[in-house]
């Protein structure tokens, strides 16, 4: 299994405190099955620590050479958790190879937690248009999303990506989250479940549960998830075909959604 979102460098984002932390999710991670990870710290974020994004950089390759020292056994390839901001079609094709998944075409795309701005369709468009492919983290999580999965879709029409986190499906999020990540993979509207670790135990890593609680997915369709697709991704290739999506309905009115923002 490959796990395209993790926070493993340490010290940089609100993910691994330390290098011992840091080391503990990869050996973790390792047993679980999982032979690479992306580091993608969040930048751009109030969490993120930093804003000259070498130090992410630089940050990785002592991790990196730290990993290889103990022979853990984990590739680990350089990207980022990109966060929505106004400028961001300039800053990627300034820093392309610190933004992107392993220099490819491929980023993490992190929308506000509760707010998808007016005009996204057409700034993802942009981007696809610029060469880069958005992938959506985590949408389950967002309460704009989970009422109207119709925006989401209408992202991945313009050629965005959507990311899920495990942990919404071991229930880590609420009920609400978990419903909503069910959902979406039943209207096909998902590319990668990824883990978005952040430490040992509460964020843990870890992917090969979903095998038992997605069974009736079948086994191709996770390997697809948690391996096919995200391996396109590290090497810049384009993804396999998933198949068409199932367009939502349109859900309830505007008043159940203030009620559901007040909850
Ligand atoms: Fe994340």
């Amino acid at each position: 299994m490959i796990d395209i979102h993790t926070h493993i460098i340490p010290g940089v984002d609100d993910g691994a405190s330390s290098t011992t932390e840091a080391l503990k999710i990869l050996k973790v991670a390792r047993a679980d099955g999982v032979k690479a990870m992306v580091a993608t710290p969040h930048v751009f974020s109030h969490v993120s620590k930093f804003s000259d994004l070498g130090e992410y950089r630089r940050r990785f390759f002592e991790l990196k050479k730290k990993a290889a020292e103990l022979q853990i056994g984990m590739e680990i390839i350089p990207g980022a958790e990109v966060f929505f901001v106004s400028d961001l079609r300039e800053k990627l094709k300034t820093y392309k190879d610190l933004l992107t998944i392993n220099d490819s075409d491929y980023f993490l795309l992190e929308f506000p937690p509760a707010v998808v701005f007016p005009g996204s369709r057409e700034y993802i468009f942009n981007l696809v248009s610029d060469g880069f492919i958005p992938i959506i983290c985590h949408p389950e999580r967002s309460p704009v999303f989970r009422h109207d999965p119709l925006i989401l879709y209408q992202l991945l029409q313009v050629g965005a990506l959507a990311q899920i986190d495990a942990g919404s499906l071991r229930g880590s999020f609420g009920s609400a989250a978990y419903a909503a990540a069910i959902e979406l993979l039943k209207y096909n509207m998902v590319h990668v479940i990824a883990s978005d670790c952040h430490d040992p135990g509460n964020r843990s890593p870890g992917l090969s549960f979903l095998y038992k609680k997605l069974s009736s997915l079948g086994k191709h369709k996770i390997d697809m998830l948690v391996e096919g697709i995200p391996l396109a991704i590290v090497n810049n290739n384009a993804i396999p075909d998933i198949g068409p999506m199932v367009e939502p309905g349109k859900k309830s009115t505007f008043v159940d959604f203030l009620r559901g923002m007040l909850k």
